[in-house]
């Protein structure tokens, strides 16, 4: 008999957001954390980014998957990080569960309402799959894991390690393998760098949905800070830098502001042309990836990438 729960763990409160905005503040470009994007409205305005005819990312990574996650190995534990409405996933449920196999699905988020309407669908469709749920922000530890040490996949897909900088991804990767036991595997999906231009159209869609997500972070900041802030004060913008090799989403001021940031107790002063750093968007190069894994502990088994090699798949093994 499947069933579902969700617990909260840390919430995304506005005591956070406020210390991050206060950090923000004080670099050049101001830069705000893109995990805040993702309140209800932001969760499914990505979604629709998804379906996007510039949004490669989404649709290749399926593919990816639907080619080749027969050839995972049998584990009876799945944890998705930055889960979402885990729709990829269910080729990933689908793969662990032949025979009629029983899996523990853990999706974790900092967004509670993809999470539910997920765990609803998925215990609905997946009668050996029990889903518990994990409101909590991979940015803190994230373990102890649920599930039998060894026994565990650990999947983080679309990409999202990319909207870590080099220091917090190698963070990040020591916090997976502090929460993660020899044997257990990691499944990471990665866009690749490629042609400039595709990869700003993929960023700077002509129907304008993904301006709309870059600024309800602005939505975000007035509901939970009290501030004064309009989008229509701001340009969405999405330009490559090919040395970092990542997309940078910034918003630009059209004139200048004074914000005021009630719950901060400040004045944000912007001046006409100014940029807020909203979004990094790394793309990797196969190889230099797996050598980051291996530097943290994790073995490479196996790449799977498109015929472009737009983006990549690889599957890892946690070391002793
Ligand atoms: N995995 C899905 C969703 C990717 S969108 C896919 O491949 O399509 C990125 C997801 O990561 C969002 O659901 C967002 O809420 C979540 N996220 C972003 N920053 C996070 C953080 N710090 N901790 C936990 N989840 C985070
Ligand atoms: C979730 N993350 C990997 C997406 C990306 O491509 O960096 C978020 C996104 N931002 C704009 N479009 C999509």
């Amino acid at each position: 008999m499947s069933d579902w729960a969700v617990e909260v763990r840390t919430a995304p409160d506005p005591g956070r957001l406020a210390a991050d905005v206060r950090a923000g503040l004080a670099l050049s470009p101001v830069t705000i954390p893109p995990k805040w994007f993702y309140d209800e409205k932001g969760s499914q305005l990505f979604d629709q980014i998804t379906e996007l005819p510039e949004y490669y990312p989404t649709r290749t990574e399926h593919a990816i998957l639907e080619a080749h996650a027969p050839e995972l190995p049998a584990v009876g534990t799945l944890v998705e990080l930055g889960a979402g409405y885990s729709r990829k996933t269910r080729l990933l449920l689908q793969a662990l569960t032949r025979d009629g196999r029983p899996l523990l699905f853990v999706p974790l988020d900092v967004a509670e309402e993809p999470l539910r309407e997920a765990a609803v669908r998925i215990t609905a469709d997946f009668p050996t799959v029990t889903v518990r749920g994990i409101v909590a922000d991979f940015d803190d530890e994230l373990g102890p894991l649920p599930g039998t040490p060894g026994d565990r996949l650990v999947a983080f897909l679309g990409s999202t390690i990319g909207n870590l900088t080099p220091g917090p991804r190698a963070a990040f990767l020591a916090r997976l393998h502090r929460a993660t036991d020899p044997g257990d595997r990691f499944l990471l999906g990665a866009d690749l760098v490629k042609d400039t231009d595709r990869l700003v159209q993929a960023y700077d869609d002509a129907a304008g949905v993904t301006a709309a997500f870059n600024k309800n972070v602005l939505a975000v900041l007035a509901r939970e800070l009290d501030a004064d802030l309009d989008p229509d004060d701001f340009d969405h913008v999405a330009r490559y830098d090919t040395r970092l090799d990542r997309i940078e989403m910034r918003l630009r001021a059209r004139r200048d502001l004074t914000v005021p940031l009630r719950r901060l107790g400040l004045q944000w002063r912007l001046a006409r042309g100014e940029e807020i750093l909203t979004e990094t968007s790394a793309k990797f190069r196969v190889d230099a990836l797996a050598a980051e894994l291996a530097a943290a502990g994790f073995a490479v088994e196996a790449v799977w990438t498109d015929d472009a090699a737009d983006f990549s798949l690889t599957l890892a093994r946690r070391g002793p």
